[in-house]
């Protein structure tokens, strides 16, 4: 477990001018990489949730989360795939720039799907400028250890701000065979550490964590400079991620056991879609106060 952290979030005047990722007066302006950054030096931890939609994204913004994701969680949480594999560029720069246009506050970091930086690290720059340009992202995430190394490179020398995921990194779910915890022993633990580093060399500025064990999660993030980000990856990382429609109870079947849910939503939207109908079929709604003369 790493041993700078702190429950509650640090003042940024230890450091000069800056702002506290959460629970801060705040400073007006988007968060950016380097208040992560500065966060990670000051051993304060943050919160991070996917959003694809502006209105969600702007009750998240509201409520202070400091990054949110346009994740290519989208797949299977707003789009209606089975998984992230069939989402497309188009479909993410559109809904980035719907989440954009929602909040103010939180950094916003646009996922590069499936195919759209593999093949080369031109068409990882292509796409990249394209999620700045078009959708107004702050930074891009993509899947990968020391095989995106070029890519990485690429995009931070252009200027667009990577953020790498390893550990469970579901853009390779046939590859893997199913979701599994990853870097469970001794060889595939220490090549999940060489590929954060080989992400921090290469000029990532934070590293997502999914499914790895919770003491290999704080060994890395003991080891690196760059916060990392953990979902299913236990309490030692410097941030936490999760799927906004698993915290808030809107997604059906099988939830992972990292997932802690927040709130009935699903229920909660239901029981008010039966109240609606009821209403319309028993004639409640509209009542004289909602018409107009
Ligand atoms: O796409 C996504 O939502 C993600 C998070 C699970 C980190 O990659």
């Amino acid at each position: 477990m790493s041993s700078n952290k702190s429950a509650q979030p640090i003042s940024a005047s230890a450091e000069g001018p800056g702002l506290t990722l959460y629970g801060g007066d705040g400073t007006g302006r988007r968060v950016t990489v380097r208040d992560l950054a500065r966060a990670k030096r000051a051993g304060e931890r943050w919160p991070m949730l996917t959003a694809y939609d502006a209105m969600v994204a702007s009750v998240f913004d509201d409520a202070g989360i400091p990054v949110l994701l346009v994740g290519d969680s989208a797949g299977n949480n707003h789009l209606g795939y089975e998984n992230t594999v069939p989402v497309t560029m188009d479909q993410l720069v559109m809904l980035t720039g719907s989440v954009v246009r929602g909040t103010k506050r939180a950094l916003i970091v646009a996922d590069l799907p499936f195919g759209s930086y593999q093949e080369s690290p031109e068409q990882a720059l292509r796409n990249g400028v394209r999620f700045l340009k078009e959708a107004g992202a702050g930074a891009v995430k993509l899947e990968g250890g020391r095989r995106s190394v070029p890519q990485v490179e690429a995009l931070v020398a252009a200027g667009v701000p990577v953020m790498a995921h390893l550990g469970l990194t579901p853009q390779s779910v046939h590859a893997f065979g199913g979701y599994r915890v990853q870097g469970r022993d001794a060889e595939s633990a220490e090549q999940l550490i060489a590929d954060a580093k080989a992400m921090q060399a290469a000029g990532a500025f934070a590293v997502v964590l999914e499914c790895v064990p919770e003491e290999l999660a704080a060994r890395v993030t003991d080891l690196l400079d760059i916060p990392t980000v953990g979902i299913g990856a236990g309490a030692g990382t410097d941030a936490q991620v999760l799927v906004w429609t698993d915290m808030a109870g809107m997604t059906t079947g099988h939830t992972p056991r990292f997932v802690k849910q927040y709130v009935d939503l699903r229920s909660a939207l239901g029981d008010a879609a039966k109240a609606f109908a009821g209403d319309v079929v028993g004639g409640a709604y509209p009542a004289p106060e909602h018409a107009f003369h």
